[in-house]
């Protein structure tokens, strides 16, 4: 499974980058709009740390407007991916862009049949967003089964991207269900490595190792 990370800020992701782990990252207008800084600047600066697809999302909403600023974003670094909502205007700009050769993450999916569209347009990520369906009582995971059913047998190389991932067991319960990639937001990425009995065995080994009076260096 591959690993982006789902921020705009800037020493996060060069943090997150160092360790080697980290293969793109995903903005949205409201993770720029939190950053507070100038979109096209920050997706630049984005795409200079990371060699993955970064994400940066288009905020027109006819297919024509929405093509225009999808191949000015795609100029800004080879590995952008542009970002379009799953409408009408988006699945159409999709199409379009990826027979360009232009990577495209069509976002904002919240059934089966808005994937098996975004296939069809040959987008190269579609984004579940799990989080928010499961905040209105539905099953986020759910969905990532189904599109992970209907893009195996009809053989999609669309990557399912587990998106609005909320908690450690989303990306537990997005590995199991076969999504290809997660985009998890910088605190609970770090949450992954941790376990109490991870530390407290740390702990003791290192008391137990004090006692010998040895040094490796
Ligand atoms: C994905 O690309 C989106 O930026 C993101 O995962 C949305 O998450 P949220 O529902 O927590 O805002």
């Amino acid at each position: 499974m591959k690993f982006f990370v789902d921020t705009a800020d800037i020493a996060e992701i060069k943090d997150l980058a160092a360790t080697g782990l980290l293969d793109g990252v995903t903005t949205n207008p409201s993770l720029i709009a939190k950053s507070g800084r100038n979109f096209l600047e920050v997706v630049e600066e984005i795409c200079g740390i990371v060699d993955g697809p970064v994400s940066a999302e288009v905020t027109a909403l006819e297919a024509d407007e929405m093509l225009k600023e999808g191949r000015f974003l795609a100029k800004i670094a080879k590995n952008i991916a542009v970002k379009v909502p799953l409408t009408w205007a988006g699945l159409k700009t999709c199409k379009t862009l990826t027979g360009e050769g232009t990577m495209v993450n069509v976002t904002l999916c919240f059934s089966a049949n808005q994937a098996l569209l975004a296939a069809k347009a040959g987008a190269t990520f579609i984004s579940p967003f799990i989080g928010r369906l499961d905040d209105i009582n539905l099953d986020g995971m759910e969905l990532i089964e189904e599109i992970r059913t209907i893009y195996d047998n009809y053989d999609f190389k669309t990557q399912i991207l587990a998106a609005s991932i909320r908690t450690a067991n989303h990306v537990k319960d997005a590995a199991l269900v076969g999504a290809d990639v997660a985009t998890v937001p910088p605190a609970v990425l770090r949450g992954l490595a941790a376990h109490p009995l991870t530390d407290k065995g740390l702990e003791q080994f290192l008391a137990d190792w004090k006692k010998t009076g040895q040094k490796i260096l």
